[in-house]
């Protein structure tokens, strides 16, 4: 009987994308997939470490993993990712979990087979992350888990250095993958039915950058919606500072690229915005949401907002409430600030006068906000038609399938009258803050109604 194996993933779709890379290399290597850890003989866990709650659920899991080792000493446990990154980190997993067999990180991931047969040689805890990345690994097997909706990455890697974040150290510099070879990865995933592409990186609108010819984002969306065959075009995330008049015009003038923009501000106040390095303004980031929303009718616009952060008086906070009801975001993910060793904020933070828990009080009063205006947003939109894209059968109630809007609103769906993985035609029924309830309008639209996209 063939071996098996189980990859848990925590954190962001670049996380998703590489266990799917771990995944491919498994199978290519006779692996096959296992339904729960206890019946695998390979067990990964892809980590994330944006804040320290991942390190802690992480480490937990870790240690609910341990009775398992010891039942099966011939099993292979591995942590893989952005938390085996960070020297920290792995010191914390030497000394709770000791009995974990390997730990690489996010730049030798296409080492996995050969990691594994180190570790299953070794007696002792095998550590290999390498500091920097060595260019772009191409042409690595994947096993794809996203149904009819396929990730692509563009490009790896961040050099903005905001002054709390960790990924320019976990994920490296930038690196941005050929065009032509992203190209050639879209157009098989459409050859083989992919209805969605979401084109992935740290921060899609630096992409190019670093290329020897000029060809940017905006040339890379505008050949990816060329593509034929192609259905629906995603990229996450976007930095405001290049979110560029020349990139909005591509995406208003793109057929195939969903009117959705996941813009990220993290506060609403300049003094702290300068403080995280964000290097734009309140008012620069407003100006570019009001072109978004000129040039792109009816886009949908979310966020992400961290509070708390060193330094962060009640007046900025203030200013950051101010902001979400400008601005009114379809929604947003809001974070407490969180402490990442070797990041330049955190020599702020013995002056930082503010208490964890007024923190936390001050996310509980921005969810307010965030919250009632979602809320808000979605009850605007029943009576309304959409197309959307079915995923399939809800994780809680199988006879409701989830689809989604081109603005990327999780829309609820009677399961009987839509196809997975095909395009519908909806009305809303009801709102609540992250999701939607919808009845089909006909009969399952098997092309996408591309000239319809969504209602304005
Ligand atoms: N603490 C809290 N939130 C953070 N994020 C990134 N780093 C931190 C941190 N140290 C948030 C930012 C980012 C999102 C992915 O996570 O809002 O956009
Ligand atoms: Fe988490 Fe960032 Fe790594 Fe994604 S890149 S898994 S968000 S630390």
């Amino acid at each position: 009987m063939a071996e098996r194996y189980y990859i848990r993933t925590w954190g962001c779709q670049m996380n998703e994308r590489d266990s799917e890379v771990l995944a491919g290399q498994l199978e290519a290597m006779g692996y096959e997939p296992a339904e729960r850890p206890e019946e695998a003989d390979v067990v990964l866990l892809n980590t994330c470490t944006i804040r320290d709650n991942a390190d802690q659920k992480q480490l937990g899991e870790l240690g609910r993993l341990k009775p398992l080792k010891t039942a099966n000493p011939r099993m292979l446990l591995g942590v893989a990712g952005c938390m085996a990154q960070v020297p920290e980190a792995v010191e914390r997993i030497r000394r709770q979990a000791p009995f974990v067999d390997l730990v690489f990180g996010t730049h030798n991931l296409h080492k996995l087979p050969e990691l594994i047969e180190k570790a299953r040689r070794s007696d002792e805890m095998v550590v290999d992350v390498w500091q920097y990345a060595q260019g772009v690994q191409e042409h690595l097997p994947s096993r794809r888990s996203g149904g009819v909706r396929a990730w692509v990455n563009i490009i790896y890697g961040c050099d903005k250095y905001c002054t709390y974040c960790i990924v320019p150290y976990t994920r490296g510099r930038e690196r941005s993958r050929r065009p032509e070879e992203i190209l050639a990865e879209i157009r098989a995933l459409v050859a083989q039915g992919y209805r969605e592409i979401t084109l992935l990186g740290q921060n899609v609108n630096s992409y190019g950058h670093d290329l020897p010819e000029r060809y940017d984002f905006a040339d890379l969306l505008r050949d990816v919606d060329r593509l034929p065959g192609i259905g629906w075009v995603r990229y996450m995330t976007s930095h405001p500072r290049d979110f560029t008049p020349r990139l909005i015009e591509t995406l208003a003038e793109t057929e195939h690229v969903c009117e959705h923009v996941h813009l990220p501000v993290q506060s609403g106040s300049d003094a702290v915005l300068k403080r995280m390095n964000r290097k734009y303004t309140v008012a620069q980031y407003l100006e570019t949401v009001d072109r978004i929303r000129e040039r792109i009718p009816g886009a949908t616009l979310t966020t992400d907002i961290i509070v708390g952060f060193p330094g962060e008086s009640e007046e900025d906070f203030e200013a950051t409430l101010e902001l979400v009801r400008r601005v009114r975001y379809d929604n947003a993910f809001t974070f407490v600030y969180s402490p990442r060793a070797g990041t330049v904020a955190t020599r702020w933070l013995a002056d930082d006068p503010t208490t964890e828990e007024e923190k936390h009080r001050r996310l509980e009063r921005l969810n307010e906000v965030v919250y009632a205006i979602a809320r808000e947003k979605n009850e605007a939109l029943v009576g309304r038609e959409f197309e959307v894209l079915v995923e399939g059968p809800s994780r809680k109630d199988p006879s409701v399938f989830t689809a989604r809007t081109r603005g990327n609103k999780l829309v609820l769906v009677p399961g009987e009258r839509v196809r997975a993985g095909e395009w519908a035609r909806v009305r809303i029924t009801r709102a609540h803050t992250w999701t939607l309830e919808a009845e089909p309008t006909g009969a399952p639209l098997a092309q996408p109604a591309l000239a319809a996209g969504e209602a304005r």
